[in-house]
């Protein structure tokens, strides 16, 4: 009979095998202040419309932009910035000028208010 390689987990650990990919930058703008914060936790939701399911904790400065602009850019890093994104997800917009420390650029969208960065 084949060993079981099934094994029990604990639930602090779970996350790690359920967490979707790719990790985003996703950037908004109110009033003047643009914003950028990194985001694991999204999912596809629907085809069309296009509906993109997520968790924004409340406490972070990027609430507060996108709950009153109702919008926000997802922007997709490729590889080469994955300390940028490390580190955009490790401070705030509440206290730092994210797009200036990390060297990213602001650049107006298209159809949105928020900003997207030329790197990606
Ligand atoms: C890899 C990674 C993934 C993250 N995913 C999320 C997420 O899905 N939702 C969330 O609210 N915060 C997430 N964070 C934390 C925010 O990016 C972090 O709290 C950030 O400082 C918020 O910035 P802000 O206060 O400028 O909005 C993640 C951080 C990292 C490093």
């Amino acid at each position: 009979m084949k060993a079981s390689s099934k094994k029990d987990l604990p639930v602090s650990q779970i996350r790690r095998f359920l967490e979707p990919g790719p990790i985003v930058l996703v950037s908004s703008a109110w009033r003047g202040q643009t914003n950028i914060m990194t985001m694991g936790w999204h999912t596809v939701m629907d085809f069309e419309p296009s509906r993109i399911g997520c968790y924004i904790w409340d406490q972070n400065h990027s609430f507060g932009l996108i709950k009153a602009s109702k919008q926000c850019a997802i922007n997709i890093p490729t590889y080469g910035l994955i300390n940028e994104a490390i580190g955009i997800g490790n401070c705030s917009g509440a206290n730092v000028d994210k797009f200036a420390k990390f060297a990213l650029p602001p650049l107006p969208a298209h159809r949105l208010s928020a900003p997207v960065t030329q790197e990606f």
